[in-house]
């Protein structure tokens, strides 16, 4: 087991920000970890890499736990946090190099190390320049590069493309992508597409408790709101009510007027039913003209606002 979290708690002068919290990560899992601002990611993760102790609870580490045996945990681990602590005014590479040596790497390897960690990242380019000068998205890279420059088993990235334009997260989604092969990785972001692109596995975490833990379609299938169909029907809504009234799966429906005699319909219907056989053939029967016939299925978004907004 690569991450093994049993109860873990954490309680700040009156406020629970992590309340007992419990999940495990196999080898090789990328783990999305979602909540919404305030819910308790980044403080789960310092606890996890070791640097804020819980009140109580437990986190092993490639079955070190991260407080009684810190040092062979952290050893496990590369951490990238929120908000990155770099040294301005040293330049890429020798920054790097500080880092490896810090983090135990053996002398005659710190240089073959930050090569790769910098290879990997994109950094080639700066390795020279003073960090205090590259922008957001090279400084972000320089974070990833330190989270893996003593080729740690697992990464804990806490929001790796916060602050990034399209390009940059692109970048660093496919940096992530090529990682992945080799690490476990477990990482929080706001952008849902990404945890959809990137993640096997999602957790998502409210007010310091999980609330989800599936891959990203089994919880969109699982989801009340799943299954909308939009169906335009050059009908009226009287009619068109009124025989749909009589399909058992249909739970709600709207109509907005269109023109020209068209109706656009938004059915809900029950979780995992197929509705769009019969509403053509429907269509058909009562010769109603049809032009559009769409099942959405919910987004990791609809997930993510179900599970974190309603109380
Ligand atoms: N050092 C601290 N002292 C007091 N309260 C804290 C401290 N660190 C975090 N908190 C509180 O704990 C809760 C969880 O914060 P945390 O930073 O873990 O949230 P998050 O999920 O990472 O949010 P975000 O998406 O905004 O990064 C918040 O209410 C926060 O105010
Ligand atoms: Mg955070």
């Amino acid at each position: 087991m690569m991450i093994d979290v049993q109860n873990l708690t954490k309680r700040f002068a009156g406020r629970t920000a992590v309340d007992g919290i419990s999940f495990q990560v196999q080898p090789g899992e990328i783990v999305g970890f979602l909540g919404p601002n305030g819910a308790g990611k980044s403080t789960t993760m310092r606890m996890l890499t070791g640097y804020l102790p819980p009140t109580s609870g437990a986190a092993c580490i490639g079955g070190h736990d991260v407080f009684h045996d810190s040092l062979k945990a952290r050893r496990e681990i590369g951490f990238m946090p929120e908000n990155v602590p770099l040294y301005e005014d040293m330049r890429v590479a020798e920054y790097l190099t500080f880092r490896a040596a810090l983090k135990g790497v053996k002398i005659r390897e710190v240089r073959s190390s930050v090569e790769r960690a910098m290879e990997y990242c994109g950094l080639g380019e700066v390795r020279k320049k003073m960090i205090g000068t590259l922008s957001k998205g090279f400084r972000q890279r320089v974070g990833l590069a330190d989270a893996l420059v003593h080729r740690p088993r697992l990464l804990i990235l806490d929001e790796p493309t916060n602050g990034l334009d399209p390009n940059q997260i692109r970048q660093v989604r496919s940096l992530i992508a090529q990682l992945a092969g080799e690490h476990t990785i477990l990482l929080s972001t706001h952008i849902l597409s990404e945890v959809e692109m990137s993640c096997r596995r999602v957790i998502i975490i409210n007010k310091g408790t999980i609330r989800a833990d599936d891959t990203p379609e089994a919880l969109a299938e699982n989801l009340q709101s799943s299954g909308t169909v939009t169906v335009e029907l050059q009908a009226g809504p009287e009619e068109v009510s009124e025989q749909i009234q009589g399909m058992g799966a249909v739970r709600r429906l709207a109509s907005s007027d269109v023109g020209e005699g068209w109706h656009r319909y938004e059915l809900r219907v029950e979780p995992g039913e197929e509705i769009r056989v019969e509403l053509a053939e429907l269509a058909a029967a009562r010769h109603w003209r049809l032009r559009e016939l769409t099942l959405h299925r919910a987004t990791l978004e609809d997930v993510f606002v179900e599970l974190t907004q309603r109380e």
